[in-house]
């Protein structure tokens, strides 16, 4: 997908396809007034008729819009005339790309960053519109055997503005926009993929590729073997059972300064999920293919971020395994040496992911880091509590939890705080070890946390559970790239910070 700026007379000049917004109560944006003027009321003659009504989202294809140039107009509800809301913009701008998308338009020139957006300024729904164009289009068929037998659809995007000198606002945030897009895409894609194709030395593979593209990046990849030198004794027993060697990525990109600390990203890259010896009950067990999301999340947090040439530095570190069943798997009630020297009483093989993670997390305190977010696909429980709409959050750093929530605010992609409280670390007491590995059934994502705690005292620490937003079940069935969008948003707050 390709985005531009363009500076033009609107309806005067040649175009496959213009886009204009309509408001119900038969009220017009600017640019459909100036289309509605040239056409000698044509469009408002449509919205008498009831056409279309502008419920947020409508979409009405025309064609020969008389007196105007245009090959083509598409009008777009935009709802009760009055500045939109965030959501409202978004569903505008998505519904677009699936109209021009359906009608097969390669090209098309859009009006709709002139809409008023509550609190929100030009940039801010550029950004936005590249982003849910974008994702909108986004498909996964690079294992169907016949590919796009659709003819194509939407290729490129010019977005129209107002006045000239609003261009490099905008198409800065575009290059924004594109760099998340692009980022999301490649979680999708990794997240997408089986388990089968998607191994931990897939996962590695994938670091290598993206660390060829720019020289800003180094990285090291651990292999079984080195893990077991440096005592990963937590990750290790969950790779056990699995015939997949585990891996361990450290991909750092060095963009600031040498002596500047790194924000480390922590994702959780379970390649399949199958409970091990606690295994799981077979229904939608293919789900578990996601349990990588994390790790997806930080590669292609980590590809936006060298696009953009962030001046920061961000280390992306991912354990990476999967969690099968064999003669040879930890067994529940088994006791193991982490890398931070704690024991854990592992009782229940299905809490894998904070026995991946706990050990990255001692890892990270060698990079003396600014701050350290794991993400993470780690409880059901945070599905119940917070469904799809919000990813949990938890951690042991008010700023840090609080820049987080602004940051999702305005990436759309949202976090919600839940409590850490000492009280909660009761439930993780074993008779046998320092730790057990599971909690029992009450707050299930807050234990997780609370587990995931006893590692991370050394730094600001944020935990992201993305188990209800990495993916999407049903009809859409499929990853959605969260939480890329918040998480380069919180870079792009830190270098503007800076
Ligand atoms: N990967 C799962 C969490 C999960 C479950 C994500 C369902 C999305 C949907 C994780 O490894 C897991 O199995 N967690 C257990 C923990 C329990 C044994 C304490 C869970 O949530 O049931
Ligand atoms: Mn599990
Ligand atoms: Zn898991």
């Amino acid at each position: 997908m390709e985005f531009s700026v363009k500076h033009s007379r609107i309806g005067k000049e040649d175009s496959p396809c213009v886009v204009v917004g309509v408001y119900e109560n038969k009220q017009m944006s600017p640019a459909a007034g100036q289309l509605d003027k040239l056409s000698r009321g044509h469009l408002q003659n449509l919205l008498k008729q009831g056409d279309i009504k502008g419920k947020t989202g409508e979409t009405l294809l025309l064609h020969n819009v008389p007196w105007t140039q245009c090959q083509r107009v598409l009008l777009v509800g935009c709802g009760k005339h009055r500045p939109l809301d965030d959501r409202g913009f978004r569903k505008i701008l998505q519904e677009t790309a699936h109209a021009l998308n359906r009608h097969h338009i390669k090209e098309a020139d859009c009006c709709l960053l002139e809409l008023a957006v509550e609190g929100r300024d030009l940039g801010w729904k550029a950004r936005q519109a590249a982003i849910t164009v974008a994702a909108a289009l986004y498909r996964f068929d690079r294992l169907k055997s016949r590919k796009n037998r659709q003819p194509a659809g939407l290729r490129r995007v010019h977005f129209e503005i107002g006045e000239e000198s609003d261009a490099k606002t905008v198409r800065r945030a575009l290059r924004e926009g594109r760099a998340v897009a692009q980022g999301m895409a490649l979680a999708r894609d990794l997240a997408n993929l089986p388990g089968n194709i998607c191994t931990p030395s897939y996962l590695a593979d994938e670091a290598r590729r993206l660390a060829e593209g720019d020289a800003r990046y180094r990285l090291k990849i651990l292999d079984e073997k080195q893990m077991s030198r440096l005592g990963m004794g937590a990750l290790l027993a969950v790779a056990r059972g699995s015939r997949q060697p585990p891996r361990f990525i450290i991909l750092e990109y060095r963009g600031g300064q040498p002596q500047d600390a790194p924000y480390v990203l922590v994702g959780k890259g379970i390649t399949f999920d199958s409970g091990g010896i606690s295994i799981k009950p077979a229904a939608a067990m293919d789900e578990m293919k996601y349990d990588m999301s994390g790790a997806a999340s930080v590669l292609g947090t980590l590809a936006a971020v060298s696009q953009l040439r962030l001046p920061l530095n961000v280390t992306g570190i991912i354990p990476t395994c999967e969690n099968l069943p064999d003669g040879d798997a930890v067994k529940p009630g088994d006791i193991v040496t982490s890398l931070s020297g704690q024991t854990i009483e592992i009782l229940n093989t299905d809490a894998e992911g904070r026995l991946i993670l706990c050990d990255a997390l001692t890892y990270c305190e060698r990079f003396e880091p600014r701050a350290v977010i794991d993400i993470a696909t780690l409880t059901g429980a945070c599905v119940i509590a917070l469904g799809k709409h919000y990813s949990g959050l938890l951690g042991n750093d008010g700023e840090l939890a609080e820049q987080l929530v602004q940051a999702g605010k305005t990436s759309g992609d949202p976090p919600w705080r839940l409590p850490l409280d000492e009280e909660y670390q009761e439930q993780l007491k074993s008779n046998f070890a320092d730790m057990a590995n599971v909690g029992g059934r009450e707050a299930g994502t807050i234990t997780a946390a609370c587990f995931l705690s006893r590692f991370a005292d050394k730094y600001p620490w944020a935990h992201l559970d993305i188990a209800g937003t990495a993916w999407l079940g049903g009809q859409q069935k499929g990853a959605t790239g969260r939480p890329v969008p918040l998480l380069v948003q919180y870079l792009l707050d830190r270098v503007a910070e800076a």
